[in-house]
């Protein structure tokens, strides 16, 4: 029998009351930029916690995955898409969540709202090329959330930049407190292993195959046991090193890294299975439960009776076989057991969720039971959107799951204009599903399609043909962002609309937007309109 939840519930006895469920969980994120080595950390954590026999098949590496512009093929491979959304295993008593952050091609909205889901990230970092671009856009939605962050120095195995150049990186782009937990010794050719400042214990290999398997205790790293295992000159090295790290930054504070003030760094390396257990430990012991959550009415605790959620994503064609929508329901309280009426609070209708869906590493398999902190599948026909909440019957809604101000701005063009009405529908549902941002001009009837990356285009363009048999392209528009507006003053709103009439659109709520043609524009509007506030973001509940 494969593991579920429920074997991982029944090993720990059925006794358990709700805060004891809750903290035996850890749902977590993993932020990288493409190629610093998330998907092998991934493989190595979900090895280590037993997940899979062989690591390595996670989904597509290196070249095979650069090579794959057909996305919907790749959505036709499924499985693979369909596991990697959310992974879960067990280590040392704790069940993991580990939500992937979609990245490369398919970067987009649903990549920052994952992490509206998560109560923790590990930020993996490449040790010679430090912070890069995509890892810079994740790490603000964190900070803007306070969420957590580990940082996992990957690649130590190879010639990198100085630790201290990396971590002085870490602390300006994140303007965290920085605090080295675990410390290379020598890197590249010269690596000799890694040492864990908390446990004075040195990690190394005693062996041809290079395999990091042997962990030291010593005393410090004064201990004369290095002396024996490492060269004279990476050692001595390695010891100021160490011992400046130690005097210069500061010591660890679990309650500053879970307010999100202070990240812990661990210098590692994924492919050589080096720090992964350091890295497992460090959030087991360290990395928060699932949080009290705000709704529009009251906080919510994951210890309450009742079962509550949000969606924090929808997903089409997840399996050829299965081609219903899947609704992403991260559960915020409660122990949701199969079979059970969920309270639609958007819509106040009830759903019946005879089969939710629960994904244990690269296996789906039907959910049970689930509790706080953990992310359960609910296939539905389109009725469940983005930003929904789930109750047991409270009128509340968690706030926090919000749109995102789009990065791309095309202008919609159908080629058979016949088939408008086929072309509203695919917006609308694709727009419910989160994939794009639809946009009505306030004067005119062309509609503007708002993405974060260029992939999505390519799939509306896709999805479009093969679904709803119309065939539409994009065209550039001299919009480059747009910004949600709003006001105290109903006229001060009604004046700046009326005065920029051509610039303004209405969202699929018919909240109005500013389409502004670049952020010296943006600047120059909100300096000229101080009683209007121009929003980045949007709840969408
Ligand atoms: P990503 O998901 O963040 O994009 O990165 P991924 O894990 O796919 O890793 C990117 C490349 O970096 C891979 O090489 C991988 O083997 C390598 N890599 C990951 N961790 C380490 C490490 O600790 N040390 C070293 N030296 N390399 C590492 P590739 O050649 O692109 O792919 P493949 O041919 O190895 O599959």
């Amino acid at each position: 029998m494969s593991l579920t939840h429920e074997v991982f519930v029944n090993l720990h006895g059925n006794q358990k009351n709700m805060s004891e469920y809750s903290s035996l969980r850890r749902t977590f994120a993993i932020i990288s930029h493409p190629d610093a080595g998330k998907t092998t950390l991934t493989e190595k954590l979900l090895f280590s916690g037993g997940a899979i026999h062989l690591a390595g098949t996670v989904k597509a590496r290196g070249e095979t995955r650069r090579a794959r512009s057909d996305w919907m093929k790749i959505e036709q491979e499924r499985g693979i898409s369909v596991t990697s959304s959310v992974m879960s295993f067990r280590h040392k008593g704790l069940l993991f969540n580990l939500l992937d952050t979609p990245g490369h091609e398919d970067f987009s909205e649903d990549t920052y709202r994952t992490l509206t889901a998560v109560d923790s990230a590990v930020m993996v970092v490449d040790a010679a090329r430090g912070i890069e671009t995509q890892t810079r856009k994740l790490i603000e939605v964190c900070r803007l959330r306070d969420i957590p962050i580990i940082t996992f120095v990957n690649k130590v195995d190879r010639e990198g930049n100085d630790p201290f150049e990396t971590l002085d990186q870490i602390h300006d782009e994140l303007q965290l407190e920085i605090c080295p937990l675990v410390w290379p010794i020598g890197m590249g050719n010269l690596f000799a292993g890694c040492y864990d400042f908390k446990t004075n214990e040195f990690t190394t290999t005693n062996n041809k195959s290079g395999i990091f398997d042997t962990t030291i205790q010593t005393n410090g790293p004064t201990d004369e046991k290095l002396d024996k295992i490492v060269d004279k000159n990476v050692l001595a090295r390695a010891r100021d090193n160490m011992e400046l790290a130690v005097a210069g930054y500061a010591e660890f504070r679990p309650d500053l890294y879970r307010e999100g003030h202070m990240t812990p760094v661990i210098f590692g390396s994924a492919l050589r299975n080096f720090g992964i257990l350091n890295l497992l430990s460090t959030i087991s012991d360290f990395a928060p439960e699932p949080r009290q959550l705000l709704t529009d009415t009251r906080v919510v605790s994951p210890c309450e009776d009742k079962v509550s959620g949000f969606v924090f994503k929808v997903q089409a064609n997840m399996d050829k076989n299965h081609r219903d929508r899947i609704a992403f329901l991260r559960l915020c309280s409660g122990r949701f057991k199969r079979g059970m009426k969920l309270f639609q609070v958007r819509t106040r209708k009830d759903i019946l969720v005879h089969s939710p869906i629960m994904f244990m590493a690269k296996d789906r398999e039907i959910a049970e039971k689930a509790s706080a902190g953990d992310v359960i599948g609910i296939p539905n026909h389109g009725s469940i959107r983005v930003g929904d909440t789930f109750t047991e019957g409270e009128e509340m809604r968690f706030m926090g799951v919000p749109a995102f101000a789009p990065e791309i701005l095309r202008r919609v063009h159908v080629i058979d204009t016949n088939r408008i009405k086929q072309l509203r529908q695919a917006l609308q549902d694709l727009s419910e599903e989160g994939l794009i941002q639809v946009f009505k001009p306030d004067i005119g009837t062309s509609w503007l399609v708002g993405v974060i990356g260029q992939l999505q285009l390519d799939v509306v363009m896709d999805r479009a043909k093969n679904e709803y048999k119309v065939k539409v392209t994009f065209e550039n528009t001299s919009y480059q962002t747009a910004r949600w507006i709003r006001s105290e003053d109903k006229n001060v709103l009604d004046r700046f609309i009326s005065i920029n009439r051509s610039s303004i659109m209405a969202d699929r709520d018919g909240d109005p937007v500013f389409m502004c043609k670049g952020l010296w524009e943006l600047k120059y509007k909100e300096e000229a309109n101080t009683q209007i506030t121009f929003f980045k973001t949007k709840e969408l509940n």
